[in-house]
């Protein structure tokens, strides 16, 4: 990838992007460009290709139809490995790490840095325990212990942990597959600082999430994905809150589903019979202040 990229540069581009799994179209004529320090978030229900459209990117995928460039430059991965050389990584929401080792381990995991010692090699361990703790403290992470095992952290930290990883290790771009959906509200806040963290850090950011509040608080571009297709595509300053939230609720879907779900009215035939003297009795018990 080229590395004079000036912030707003364009990092990589999707145009006309399909997929297709057997006999399912997984996605259809898809296209998205992500600009260093820019956070593009997609969004879309259950099975609406969010995922499949981030292992094309990430190279676990690919696609077989449209263009995908990187830096200007059209790809095909053949492996996530590829991707990562070209600075792309990847965060997925069930965190590729391994629970017992410290928090130091993880960090370095498949990156372990060596030392020379008593004519053989050995591994860095102060090193890298170092190294962690300053790459934690520079996205402003304080975790005192580095020692301690990653599983006994939380989801929200874990995920802090996988960012300042990716930025540490000189990602350009960073995808994240729903790091919130697991998570609090206070947690999720913090997980989303970091994201604005690694975006200050000149990264693109690719945010996948169910959650247009969370896609709001920190996107700069929002990509709506429903049945594998484009549903809208918007820079930040033509969409408000209120507007994603309905687009992504599926609009008039939503109005449909919310007819349905009204109670029902005396004269629906569904209704069981119902006498004067119960309504009144219920009526009388929900006007009743609640203790
Ligand atoms: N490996 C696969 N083989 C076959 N079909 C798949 C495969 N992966 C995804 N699909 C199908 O492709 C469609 C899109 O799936 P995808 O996982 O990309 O959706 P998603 O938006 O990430 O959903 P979720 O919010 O549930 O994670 C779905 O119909 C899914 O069943
Ligand atoms: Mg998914």
């Amino acid at each position: 990838m080229n590395d004079a990229l000036s912030p707003g540069g364009e990092l990589l581009s999707l145009v006309g992007v399909g997929k297709s799994y057997g006999t399912v179209r997984a996605l259809e004529d898809v296209s998205l460009t992500l600009r260093a320090g820019e956070i593009s978030c997609v969004l879309g229900d259950n099975g609406a290709g969010k995922s499949t459209l981030i292992k094309i990117i990430a190279g676990l995928h690919q696609h077989d139809e449209g263009t995908y460039t990187v830096g200007g430059e059209e790809v095909r991965f053949d492996s996530p490995r590829q991707a990562l050389d070209l600075g792309i990584a990847t965060v997925y929401q069930d965190l590729a790490v391994v629970p017992l080792m410290p928090v130091w381990r993880n960090f370095f995991l498949g990156s372990e840095r060596g030392m020379r010692r008593w004519g053989g090699l050995r591994l860095d361990a102060d090193g890298m325990r170092a190294t962690t703790r300053e790459a934690l403290a520079r996205m402003g992470i304080d975790l005192h212990d580095v020692d301690r095992p990653i599983g006994t952290l939380s989801g929200g930290q874990r995920q802090c942990v996988a960012i300042a990883r990716a930025v540490h290790f000189g990602a350009k771009v960073l995808i994240l597959d729903e790091p919130t959906a697991a998570l609090g509200v206070k947690q999720s806040g913090v997980v989303l600082k970091y994201v604005t963290a690694a975006r200050d850090a000149g990264l693109g950011v690719v945010l996948i999430t169910h959650n247009p509040h969370h896609a709001h608080l920190v996107g700069d571009h929002f990509t709506l994905l429903k049945r594998g297709r484009m549903a809208g595509s918007h820079p930040r300053a033509e969409i408000g809150l209120e507007q994603l939230t309905t687009e992504m609720a599926g609009g008039s879907d939503l109005a449909e589903l919310s007819h349905e779900l009204a109670r029902p009215s005396a004269a629906d035939p569904l209704e069981p019979p119902v006498s004067r003297e119960t309504r009144e009795t219920r009526e009388t018990r929900e006007e009743r202040p609640q203790p």
